[in-house]
């Protein structure tokens, strides 16, 4: 069973997003997978990197129209964006050291923190990105 399974709620109604939020929902499915699987710690690694970098890839994507389009929330946006690679570079540290680190409630914390993101905090830029043309 999926993790997260993507809906129309998860939507900010811009096409290159929505792309990149499905396909970290898919890493973290995937994840979740592996882990339900109890797949070794390399195949784990790998996709927590994968995580890593690709989120690193869609945060800048936003913040690159937070400063095309003038967003005044980009500030406290980026901060969240910060705090989030963050914790998920010191979950990868701890995973390093000892693969029994990631549970279930990593995975949870993680699952939740871009549920909540993306309805709470990305939801707040759809009409300013759609007033600019960007759907
Ligand atoms: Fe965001």
């Amino acid at each position: 069973m999926a993790l997260i399974t993507w809906n129309d709620n998860l939507s900010v109604n811009v096409q290159e997003i929505d792309l990149q939020h499905k396909k970290l929902v898919g890493m973290l499915n995937d994840l979740h997978e592996a882990m339900m699987q109890g797949k070794g710690s390399e195949a784990m690694g790998k996709i927590i990197n994968g995580m890593i970098e690709y989120a690193g890839i869609h945060f800048q994507t936003e913040e690159k129209y937070f400063v095309k389009f003038g967003y005044l929330e980009a500030g406290s946006h980026k901060r969240e964006h910060t705090d989030f690679v963050n914790k998920v570079n010191k979950f990868k540290q701890e995973f390093d050291k000892d693969s029994f680190t990631l549970t279930f409630n990593v995975l949870q914390f993680l699952s939740d923190w871009l549920k909540n993101h993306i309805m709470v905090v990305d939801k707040k830029y759809s009409r300013l990105f759609n007033e600019k043309g960007l759907r």
